[in-house]
């Protein structure tokens, strides 16, 4: 009884200080105490799990409609029978394929994420969805994550401020949002009961800041509960994640719906904070009616789950049934978003002058992934698209008239298994045969061409929800191909279609140039197309480093990941469980890197990626000079001169670092603390200011257990990508 007590109190005091004024959650409070005063038991527990497999259920009596969500995060997900993952079929349900996260964070744009978030709201409207099951915003911590592609960025403020740009655009279209995957589930190899062993600190600074960053600054108004634990409990039941930091600490105010399956009881998920049990009512349902008519759950922690639905339902006006989808999903206006996404989004990370393409009478297309659309495939997360401009296509649209094309496939994805299924005897063989004759057709394209537009990289089958990468090398033997291609002609731009860090150890010193574009959406091969024939200067960064091998990286360089079947546990324990898939269910996923995830690894450690975090070239040469930087009561302000030397409009972001040489607590060399994509006009300087909030220097006192923002020195460094800071200065804090 005291625990409940405890834990009650715990539920309903402290989150009053975030309170915010204009929070349209709370916006109907009164009114929403009545409805529960009026509502049974039954009626209640009804909307605390999932009706069909995207909607939770309203109170019919009173005309509340039901919740209906969509995944999300780049593309509304075409609709399904309620009770099973089967398509309906339907055309009215063919939605624009935004580019996938990476992607949109390649822009490091939050004006660019909201207008992203718009886009998707606009659509999830026409299909009657009240809130967006994105944006997807663990961090990429492992380059071969399987889901590194949807998720945003290796850092924590990058990813932060683009899932607040995304939260506001949709936000403000009234369509929720729900932040996904809280917290810590940054591999998908056994997400399923996986548990996060991670200090304090990393949890804090890393993990959970964008998450915070997106409700405190843009009251998201969903979160989705992760599928793993952390710290031995799992996230739909972790009372300290779910109720002690997300609401109490940080004043979300919204409701919390768990991963699909990933509910794992009924008390121990009521009580830890969890408002909807998706897509069944395995614990959530009459099991849950029943703890509470037993005393087990009291009532106070049901009504505060009804509120929250509520506060939701009555925040986002539901779509009229008879007005939902009759439109098709897609717009030429949300189209016209895609695009823009995707043209600012294409990193150049190597130009030894083919590009841009000019001059060139003959080109030679010659990828898979040229012709290959990236929308469906990879489990979750696809998107059944109206159209999809492919790479070859782009180009064909862009150099119509100019040059010739010369197209051919090179490599094709290898031949797998069906689940349960085994692949026919020689299907192999077969393979190496057809591969032989693709490579012969592509030399042949190959020769004599002005260029070769290689187009390869990943696809959605190798990048995928539910496993990880065994590796990063380019699948399909791409290296040979690419070995042999140089052969007969070296003038090669290589273009990495992909979500994630390839190994580009051979594409690199062979390609003359060399792009990554992403899955890049609907608009992709228009927006790549214009980008390498100089319609526009290229001015994506790097979200992410690209390691030189995957063994640089640090999970890896540690030893942690891949995690062996039995996890943790001491010699005994392990001998025991080995026995049965107990070992397997309590795998512990060491974070033994800490802090020093992606970038902050690379540069405090001194070892050099092939392409550093923040890195993108563009057909200009920018300059920086004349930096100022200086502390107002909450801010420090950072201004600077930042001049196109070059012929042509072009966008750069610039970038802020900031070390702090006198630090009591470990640090990383520098981290990322600001950044702004400024277009400049040719020949023109523009004075750039970025304005740090203070709080932004903060750690995580794991003594204290509270946030620091320590006195003394700060040493900014600004430039174009974390390893290129060309101008430097000083404040004292
Ligand atoms: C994914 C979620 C997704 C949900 C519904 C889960 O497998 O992890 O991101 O929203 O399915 O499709």
């Amino acid at each position: 009884m005291r625990k409940t007590i405890f834990l009650l109190a715990a539920l309903f005091i402290g989150g009053a200080a975030y309170a915010q004024q204009t929070n349209p959650l709370l916006q109907h409070e009164a009114e929403i105490t009545e409805i529960i005063k009026s509502m049974t038991l039954e009626e209640k527990v009804n909307m605390l799990h999932g009706k069909n497999m995207f909607s939770s259920a309203g109170i019919e009596r009173l005309g509340i409609a039901d919740m209906e969500y969509a995944d999300g995060p780049f593309g509304i997900r075409e609709e399904m029978e309620p009770h099973s993952w089967a398509p309906l079929g339907w055309e009215t349900d063919r939605a624009t394929f935004f580019p996938t996260g990476s992607a949109l964070a390649a822009t490091w744009s939050p004006e660019i994420a909201y207008e992203y978030g718009k886009g998707m709201a606009i659509e999830a409207k026409l299909r009657g969805k009240d809130m967006i099951l994105g944006p997807a915003m663990n961090i990429q911590r492992l380059p071969t994550g399987g889901r590194t592609y949807e998720y945003l960025s290796e850092d924590p403020i990058l990813s932060g401020e683009l899932a607040v740009g995304y939260t506001l655009g949709s936000q403000d279209m009234n369509e929720a949002v729900c932040l996904k995957h809280f917290a810590v589930n940054s591999q998908e190899n056994m997400r399923g009961f996986i548990n996060a062993q991670i200090s304090e600190r990393a949890l804090r600074e890393i993990y959970l800041t964008p998450f915070e960053m997106a409700v405190k600054k843009a009251n998201a108004m969903g979160v989705m509960a992760a599928y793993n634990k952390v710290w031995g409990t799992w996230c739909s039941e972790n009372f300290l994640l779910q109720n002690t930091i997300l609401r109490n600490e940080w004043g979300f105010k919204g409701l919390i719906i768990s991963d699909w399956g990933g509910t794992h009881s009924t008390i121990g998920a009521a009580v830890g904070g969890l408002d909807v049990e998706m897509p069944g009512h395995t614990y959530m349902g009459e099991a849950l009616a029943d703890s509470v008519r037993s005393g087990a759950v009291p009532m106070e922690v049901i009504d505060s789950h009804v509120r929250n639905i509520l506060r939701v339902r009555f925040a986002i006006t539901p779509v009229p049934k008879d007005v939902a989808n009759t439109k098709v999903t897609s717009q030429p206006e949300t189209q016209a978003i895609a695009y823009k996404v995707a043209s600012k989004s294409i990193v150049l990370l190597k130009n030894d002058g083919l590009l841009p393409l000019k001059n060139v009478k003959t080109v030679a297309v010659i990828g898979d992934n040229a012709t290959r659309t990236m929308g469906l495939g990879g489990v979750g997360a696809g998107v059944k698209t109206l159209y999809e401009v492919t790479p070859l296509e782009g180009l064909q649209n862009a150099l119509k008239g100019k040059a010739k094309i010369r197209y051919a496939r090179g490599y094709e994805p290898a031949p797998q298994a069906r689940w349960g299924q085994q692949l026919p005897a020689n299907a192999m063989e077969e393979y190496a045969k057809r591969m032989e004759k693709l490579k012969k057709e592509a030399l042949k394209a190959a020769k004599g061409a002005d260029v070769v537009l290689f187009i390869g990289g990943d696809n959605r089958e190798v990048e995928t929800e539910g496993s990880d990468r065994t590796t990063i090398q380019l699948p399909f033997q791409q290296d040979e191909l690419l070995k042999a291609i140089a052969e007969v002609n070296p003038n090669i731009v290589a273009v990495m279609v992909a979500g994630a860090p390839v190994d580009l150890r051979t594409v690199n010193p062979i390609a003359k140039g060399l792009v990554y574009s992403w899955f890049n959406g609907t608009e992709g091969g228009n927006a790549l197309a214009d980008v390498l024939t100089g319609k526009i200067s290229p001015s994506g960064k790097l979200p992410f480093t690209l390691p030189v091998k995957l063994e640089d990286s640090p999970a890896y360089a540690l030893g942690v990941y891949p995690q062996t079947e039995q996890g943790g546990g001491d010699v005994f324990v392990n001998l025991v469980n080995n026995r049965d898939r107990q070992a397997a269910r309590r795998a512990d996923a060491e974070y033994s890197e800490g802090i020093f995830v992606g970038y902050r690894w690379y540069t405090t450690k001194n070892v050099k990626p092939m392409y550093a975090f923040g890195y993108g070239l563009s057909y200009v040469p920018f300059q920086y000079a004349n930096l100022n930087a200086s502390v107002e009561d909450e801010t420090i302000e950072v201004t600077f001169d930042l001049s196109n030397r070059g012929q042509q409009e072009a966008d750069e972001v610039a970038q802020v670092y900031i070390a702090r040489p006198d630090s009591k607590v470990e640090r990383p060399k520098y981290e990322l603390k600001g950044f702004k994509r400024v277009a400049v006009q040719a020949g023109q300087t523009t004075k750039v200011t970025i304005s740090i909030p203070k709080e932004q220097l903060r750690h995580w006192n794991e003594f204290q257990h509270a946030w620091n923002v320590e006195k003394g020195k700060a040493v900014i460094y600004v430039g174009g990508s974390s390893d290129n800071l060309p101008l430097q200065t000083s404040v004292e804090l």
